[in-house]
């Protein structure tokens, strides 16, 4: 089976668009803000970070990958996105948890998640996809993705589809929660 990233990507692929938009919504060491900028050519990637050695790190990566034009590294937390981004997103990324290596308390928190999560449907356009990976391997974790799926499962069935991807045999491993603004 593909990695639980590599099945996030995918989801999220059909909705990027040349020219479009689309938000790493934790950019941390960059490899998901280097994926997106690759696979928006002409379009605006916004990569947001609480932590300034991840813009650091991320820098650092889009420039040895000779990618970056198309980004825009914001140095703030994705519940202040509507700050940055004033139109609609064509696709948007949450890999929640905390940096692997890193300092484990600077860990996303349910509080600003779901008010960002929020923030992101709202901007999302007809077709466009938020995908979230979730930790539940750790405590906040664990409350974050429950707190998620409370709310993503009142999302009104005509007008979207909420896809919860997670290997049932191992409670603990990292799962997708996803939703696509329906046609
Ligand atoms: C699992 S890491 C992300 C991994 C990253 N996407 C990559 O490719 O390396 C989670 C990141 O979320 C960041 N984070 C935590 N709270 C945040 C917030 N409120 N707004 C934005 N980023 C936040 C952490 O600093 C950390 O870098």
């Amino acid at each position: 089976m593909e990695s639980i990233l590599q099945t996030a990507k995918n989801l999220l692929l059909p909705a990027l668009r040349k020219g479009g938009t689309a938000a790493d919504f934790t950019m941390g060491n960059g490899h998901d803000t280097l994926w997106f900028s690759q696979n928006l050519p002409g379009g605006t990637v916004w990569a947001f970070d609480i932590q300034p050695a991840a813009l650091e790190a991320t820098r650092r990566l889009l420039t040895e990958n000779g990618a970056g034009e198309n980004v825009r590294l914001i140095l703030d937390s994705h519940s202040n996105l509507d700050r940055y981004i004033d139109g609609e997103l064509d696709a948007g990324m949450f890999n929640l948890g905390y940096l692997p290596w890193a300092d484990k308390s600077v860990t996303t928190k349910q509080e600003t998640t779901l008010v960002a999560v929020e923030k992101a449907l709202s901007r999302l356009k007809v077709g466009g996809v938020l995908v979230i990976v979730v930790y539940s391997g750790h405590e906040e974790g664990r409350l974050e993705g429950e707190a998620l799926q409370a709310r993503l499962s009142r999302l009104d069935h005509k007008k979207w589809d909420v896809l919860l991807h997670r290997l049932i045999h191992v409670p603990t491993c990292p799962y997708i929660l996803a939703a696509e603004r329906r046609k």
